[in-house]
C-alpha cells in the first residue's frame, strides 16, 4: 500500500480486518516494522480520537509519531496554483510539504472541506497537494470528503457484533441526524463506500429530503427518506449528520425530530447503536441511548488503534 486516502486503497478489506483484529490481540508483535521509521501527524483541525489512536498505533509498530497542529502552530498555507501570495497566506503548500517528506517516512494529514466550494473539496485538493509534493506515503486522517481510518473503525466494530446477529446478512442502517451546525459529508461518504465494498450486509441510508449524498460514494445502497421504515428489524444503526450536498453545505431542514430515541430503536432488532464522535448529545443522540447497552460507541472509538495500525504496516511493509 502506497497511500491510504479511501476504500480505494484499501485492497482486501477482510485482509486489513483480520490484520486489524490481530493486532488487538497482540500490539506490539511487529514492532521492528516501523523501527527507526517517523510518522507525521499533521492537524488542520481539531481531533482527539484520530490524533491520539494514529500516534498510539504508530508507537505500537516501534515508529516516532510526531503530530503538528497545522492550523494554530503553522503558517497559514497557500494551495492555489500561480498564487500571489500577497494575502494571509504565508508558505505555499509546495514549499512545505517536501520539507515534510524529508522529515518523515509516512505523513497522516487532516483536513476539512470548506463547505462553500464543493469543486474544490471534492476534488480533494488540499489532501492531493500533499500527495503531490510531499513525495512519500499519505495516511488520511480525515479529508473533505472522506474518513477512511473511521470506516475501517466501523466495519472492524460491525464485525465484532455479527455473531451476536446470527444472520447471514444483517441490516445496517445509516441514518441522519440533527446537528447545531453545517457539519462535512466525509464519514456519511466513506461509511457507505466501505459498506458498498465490503458488501457483507444490507446497507440503507436514510435521510430527510434534501440530505442526500453524491451518489458515487452511495451507489448502490437502498435510500429511504422514511426513517421509520429503514430502522425496522435493523442490527446496527449508524447516527450522523451532515449538511446538504446538493444545496452544498446548507442545513436548511434541521428535522429535530430525526434524533434516535430508545422509542425509535424499538422497532430495530435490539439494534447496536454507533455514531463515529464527538457528538452532540440529546441533539444529535439522546442520552438515554448513549447511556445504554445498545451504544458501542465507546468500543467503537477504541478500534481506532486497531484500524490505524492494521493500514500502517501495511504501508511500512511496502516502503521501499
Ligand atoms: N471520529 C473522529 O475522527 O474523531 P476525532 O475528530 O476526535 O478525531
Amino acid at each position: 500500500m502506497r497511500n491510504f486516502l479511501s476504500v480505494k486503497d484499501a485492497g482486501n478489506i477482510d485482509e486489513l480486518l483480520r490484520s486489524a483484529v490481530d493486532f488487538r490481540k497482540a500490539p506490539f508483535s511487529q514492532q521492528s516494522l516501523g523501527k527507526g521509521k517517523r510518522m507525521g501527524l499533521v492537524f488542520l483541525n481539531p481531533s482527539l480520537r484520530t490524533r491520539l489512536s494514529t500516534q498510539i498505533a504508530a508507537q505500537n509498530l516501534g515508529m516516532e509519531a510526531i503530530v503538528f497542529n497545522g492550523s494554530q502552530d503553522g503558517w497559514a498555507l497557500e494551495f492555489e496554483e500561480g498564487a500571489i501570495m500577497n494575502g494571509t497566506s504565508v508558505e505555499h503548500i509546495k514549499d512545505a510539504a517536501p520539507i515534510l517528506g524529508r522529515y518523515f517516512d509516512v505523513l497522516g494529514i487532516r483536513t476539512f472541506p470548506s463547505l462553500k466550494n464543493k469543486e474544490g473539496d471534492y476534488s480533494e485538493y488540499v489532501m492531493n497537494q500533499f500527495v503531490k509534493y510531499s513525495g512519500i506515503p499519505v495516511v488520511s486522517l480525515e479529508s473533505a470528503t472522506v474518513h477512511p481510518l473511521q470506516s475501517l473503525t466501523d466495519i472492524i466494530t460491525i464485525n465484532d457484533y455479527l455473531p451476536l446477529r446470527n444472520k447471514t446478512k444483517p441490516k445496517v442502517v445509516l441514518t441522519w441526524a440533527p446537528h447545531v451546525k453545517p457539519l462535512p459529508q466525509c464519514v456519511a461518504n466513506s461509511f457507505s463506500e466501505w459498506m458498498n465494498a465490503w458488501n457483507q450486509c444490507e446497507f440503507v441510508i436514510t435521510h430527510p429530503r434534501g440530505y442526500e449524498l453524491d451518489e458515487a460514494f452511495t451507489q448502490p445502497a437502498s435510500i429511504t427518506n422514511d426513517q421509520a421504515q429503514a430502522l425496522k428489524d435493523a442490527d446496527f444503526v449508524y447516527v450522523k449528520n451532515w449538511s446538504s450536498y446538493k444545496e452544498y453545505g446548507k442545513t436548511e431542514n434541521n428535522a429535530g425530530d430525526w434524533m434516535l430515541t430508545n422509542e425509535k430503536l424499538d422497532i430495530t432488532n435490539n439494534a447496536k447503536v454507533m455514531h463515529c464522535l464527538p457528538v452532540r448529545r440529546n441533539v444529535e443522540l439522546s442520552d438515554e441511548i448513549l447511556d445504554s447497552p445498545n451504544s458501542i460507541v465507546t468500543q467503537q472509538a477504541s478500534n481506532r488503534i486497531w484500524a490505524a495500525q492494521a493500514v500502517l504496516a501495511k504501508i511500512l511493509k511496502d516502503l521501499p
